[in-house]
C-alpha cells in the first residue's frame, strides 16, 4: 500500500496544480474582503450581476464564453448588455489588488456568491480554480429583456441550463434596479432590493404594482406554463426557492468548468 501511495505522489509527473494552500488561503482572504466592501458599498446588486454576465456567455456546444474573467476585457464590458458593469469591475480590482493570486474568473464567481449570502440569501458552495481567458465571445450571447419565452429557452439552453434552471436564478432580480441610463429599464423588482428573498416572486404573480418593475422576460415566466408551475412554488415556498436557487447558481458559476 505504501509503495502505491509513493508512485502516485513522486513518480507521476504533473503539471503545478492551481489549488494549493496558498491560493485556498487566498480565497478566504478575498471572501472575508468581498463581505466587508459589499456590506460598506451596498453594492451587492452589481457584483451578482457582473457574476452572471461573465458567466452567462457559456456556449456548451462550442465550450466558449463562461465564468472565465473575460468580462473585465474593454472589448466584452462595452457590449450593451453590460452597460454599468465597469463599477462592479472597478470594485473587484480594489480587493484583486489586496488578493492579487486569485483569478479574475473566481474573484467575480466569488463576489456573485457573496453578494447572495451577505443580503440573506442562501449559502451557494463556491469551488476555486477557474483559469482567466483573453478571449471575448461576440456580442449577443446574454438575454434580451425585450423579448419572451423561447428567446429565454434558446439563451440557457445554449448554457446548458433548464427550465427550472431559467426561473431560480430570474430569481436574482430580488437584489437591485434598473438604470434608464444603463439598461432603457427604470426601477427595482421589489420592495427591499438589498434584501435576497422570494419577494420577486411574489410580486410576479401579484401582477402590476406601483413603481415596481417588471421586464418583458419577467411576465414570460407567467405566460409560460412550465415556468410558472415554478414561479408559483417559489412564491409560496422560500425554502425551495433558496435550495433550487443556491442549486443553480452553482452551475451557472460552474458553465465550462472542472473543479479539480
Ligand atoms: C439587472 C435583464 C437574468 C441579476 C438587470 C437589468 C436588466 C436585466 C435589463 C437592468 C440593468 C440596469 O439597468 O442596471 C435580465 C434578463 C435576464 C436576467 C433579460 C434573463 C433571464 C438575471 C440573472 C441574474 C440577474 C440570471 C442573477 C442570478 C440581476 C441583478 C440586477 C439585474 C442583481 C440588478 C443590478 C443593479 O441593481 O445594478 N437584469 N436579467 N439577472 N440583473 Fe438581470
Amino acid at each position: 500500500h505504501r509503495h502505491r501511495h509513493q508512485r502516485l505522489i513522486f513518480r507521476i509527473p504533473m503539471a503545478k496544480p492551481i489549488i494549493d494552500t496558498e491560493y485556498l488561503k487566498e480565497i478566504e482572504k478575498a471572501r472575508r474582503e468581498l463581505r466587508a466592501f459589499i456590506s460598506n458599498k451596498n453594492c451587492a446588486p452589481i457584483m451578482l450581476r457582473l457574476a452572471w454576465h461573465d458567466a452567462g456567455t457559456y456556449d456548451v456546444n462550442t465550450k466558449t464564453g463562461g465564468p472565465n474573467g473575460s468580462i473585465r476585457n474593454e472589448e466584452e464590458y462595452t457590449h450593451g448588455a453590460n452597460s454599468g458593469l465597469k463599477i462592479a469591475l472597478d470594485f473587484c480590482e480594489q480587493v484583486k489588488s489586496k488578493c492579487p493570486k486569485i483569478t479574475y474568473a473566481d474573484l467575480y464567481q466569488l463576489a456573485g456568491v457573496v453578494a447572495v449570502e451577505v443580503t440573506g440569501g442562501p449559502t451557494i458552495n463556491f469551488v476555486p480554480g477557474r483559469k482567466d481567458s483573453n478571449a471575448s465571445p461576440k456580442e449577443g450571447r446574454l438575454p434580451d429583456a425585450k423579448k419572451g419565452a423561447p428567446h429565454l429557452r434558446e439563451v440557457f439552453y445554449r448554457m446548458g441550463l433548464s427550465d427550472k434552471d431559467i426561473v431560480a436564478l430570474s430569481g436574482g432580480h430580488t437584489l437591485g434596479r434598473a438604470h434608464p441610463e444603463r439598461s432603457g429599464f427604470d426601477g427595482p423588482w421589489t420592495k427591499e432590493p438589498l434584501k435576497f428573498d422570494n419577494s420577486y416572486f411574489v410580486e410576479l404573480l401579484k401582477g402590476e404594482s406601483e413603481g415596481l418593475l417588471k421586464l418583458p422576460t419577467d411576465t414570460a415566466l407567467l405566460e409560460d406554463p412550465e415556468f410558472r408551475r415554478y414561479v408559483e412554488l417559489y412564491a409560496k415556498d422560500e425554502d425551495a426557492f433558496f435550495k433550487d436557487y443556491a442549486e443553480s447558481h452553482k452551475k451557472l458559476s460552474e458553465l465550462g468548468f472542472t473543479p479539480h
